[in-house]
This record gives structure tokens, C-alpha cells and sequence, in this order.
């Protein structure tokens, strides 16, 4: 972990450079017109299915708040998880060398949280309820950090794809804009520390694991990848645009060609850290 420290230096040197309180980083109109777009068209889930072009521009913006509140609503449940095991390593042995950065992982992440439910609370009155099961299982020496660190990067990378986008699209109505453009400003740093540490553990563990524990890692992450790109195709945001056979439609939506291409795009880039160490198998 001594490898880390010039990353961690720096990135803490950033983090403190742009501090912000985040209750004066986005500006939030008393209310919002549901007819403006809060997600690009192509990111919504039902782009380029028989649903999407089914419904007319004021029905596919309405859909497309609806697919803001869930992409915000999974980045809050991924927060938490994500606070409750950074708070869990800070000064953990094996950890020292990390905490400072961790300090800031943390309170950054505490924010975002801040946004997005503020967003989801404010304009639609609720967070969607998370839907992922997790499985309780053994770890060997030095892979619940490693497990940890790898779903923290694959989470964020796929994260990080829908902010830079969204970010920059001016059609976009400027508070959502402004929560995908300040996300991932922060979210930066914490791609690049995610993807040195998932490195360093890699390199520091793999070595000593048998094969079986590597073989179970791949086909663990390979399950975190597929259960991480179900929550973007949520029944809970069709039934609120108004569809009336919202699990038929998730189903659908997600066998549809169109969108496993979508996700096939986003994986071949974001994935590609975790595959150059040899913790995911090639697509
Ligand atoms: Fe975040
Ligand atoms: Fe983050």
C-alpha cells in the first residue's frame, strides 16, 4: 500500500483545493415542469426499444425524470454501502497508509448523497427502495478489501459514463445538469484512486490466493456487473410514467438488442481496468 502514497497525497491536495459545501454547489427551483429532459434520451433505459418509440416527446420526458430519480436513487443505496466500508477500513492495519484519502472519499460521498436526495425527495417526494440482494459469503485473507475496492470502481466507472454525458448536454433542464456535471468532477479522483488501489491489492494478494478463490473473484465481479446494470431498468420508474406492465417491460427492455449494445459499449471501457489486472475475463 506504500505504492499509494504519492496518489493519495495528491488526491487529497485536490480534494481539499475544491472543497465545497454542498449546500451551496447546485441551485434548486421551488419546483420543476416535468416536461423538460432530466436524462439524455439515450440514456434512458427504453431508448431504442418498441416502448420508447411508442411514446410521444412529452411522455418521453416525463419518462425521463422518472429515470433520473432511479439513477439518482442508485447512487444513494451505492453511497451507502460504499460510506458503511470506507468507514469500516479508516485505520484499519493494512489501511494506514490510505486513511488520509479515505477522510475525503468519505466526505465527498456524504454529498453526492446530500444531491441526489435532495433531487429525488424535493421534485418526486421518494427514493426507490433499493432492490440488490446481497449474498453473505467467506473471504479469503485479504479479498473482502480487494471485493470491496473492485465493486466500489465498477460502480463508479458505470456511474461516471452517465455523468460526464449528462453533464455537458445543454438540453438537459440546469439542476440535473449540475448534479451529473458536479458528481463528476468529484468522482474523478475517486476513479483514479479506485483504480490504483484495486491494482495494488491485486498485485499485493493475488499471488498468494489458490486458484479457486481467483476463480471465484471473476465470477463474483462478473455477477456485481450484471446485478449493478439491472437496477437501470427499474419497474418501480415504468409504473410512474404510466406503463401498465412494468416488470413485462423491464424484462423486455433489458433482452431488447438495443440496450444490451448500450451496455456492452459502456463495459468494453470501464470494465477495462479491472480486466488489465486479471479480475474480470475479457467481454
Ligand atoms: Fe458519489
Ligand atoms: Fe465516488
Amino acid at each position: 500500500m506504500e505504492a499509494l502514497a504519492e496518489t493519495v497525497r495528491r488526491l487529497s491536495a485536490s480534494s481539499r483545493r475544491t472543497y465545497q459545501n454542498p449546500y451551496e454547489a447546485i441551485a434548486w427551483p421551488d419546483d420543476l415542469d416535468r416536461r423538460q429532459w432530466f436524462t439524455s434520451p439515450q440514456f434512458v433505459s427504453l431508448y431504442g426499444t418498441p416502448a420508447w418509440e411508442s411514446l410521444d416527446d412529452d411522455r418521453r420526458k416525463e419518462l425521463s425524470f422518472w429515470e433520473a430519480v432511479n439513477f439518482y436513487s442508485l447512487n444513494i443505496h451505492g453511497e451507502k454501502a460504499l460510506m458503511e466500508g470506507l468507514a469500516h477500513r479508516l485505520y484499519q492495519p493494512g489501511m494506514e497508509a490510505v486513511a488520509e484519502y479515505l477522510h475525503h472519499f468519505l466526505d465527498e460521498e456524504n454529498k453526492h448523497s446530500v444531491w441526489f436526495g435532495t433531487f429525488c425527495t424535493r421534485y418526486a417526494g421518494k427514493v426507490y427502495p433499493d432492490r440488490k440482494v446481497v449474498f453473505p459469503r467467506d473471504h479469503a485473507e485479504g479479498e473482502a478489501d480487494f471485493l470491496f475496492f473492485a465493486k466500489v470502481s465498477i460502480f463508479e466507472e458505470i456511474v461516471d459514463r452517465y455523468n460526464v454525458a449528462m453533464g455537458r448536454d445543454d438540453a438537459l433542464v440546469p439542476v440535473a445538469r449540475q448534479i451529473n456535471a458536479n458528481h463528476h468532477a468529484e468522482e474523478a479522483r475517486h476513479l483514479v484512486f479506485g483504480r490504483r488501489i484495486v491494482q495494488e491489492l491485486w498485485r499485493e494478494w493475488s499471488g498468494r490466493w489458490p486458484d479457486e478463490v481467483v476463480d471465484g473473484i471473476r465470477s463474483y465481479l462478473t455477477a456485481y456487473v450484471e446485478a449493478t446494470w439491472r437496477e437501470y431498468y427499474n419497474p418501480d420508474v415504468y409504473r410512474d410514467a404510466g406503463f401498465s406492465d412494468p416488470w413485462k417491460l423491464a424484462r423486455e427492455a433489458w433482452d431488447h438488442p438495443a440496450t444490451q449494445g448500450h451496455r456492452a459499449a459502456i463495459n468494453r471501457s470501464c470494465l477495462r481496468p479491472l480486466r488489465q489486472v486479471g479480475a474480470l475475463e475479457a467481454p
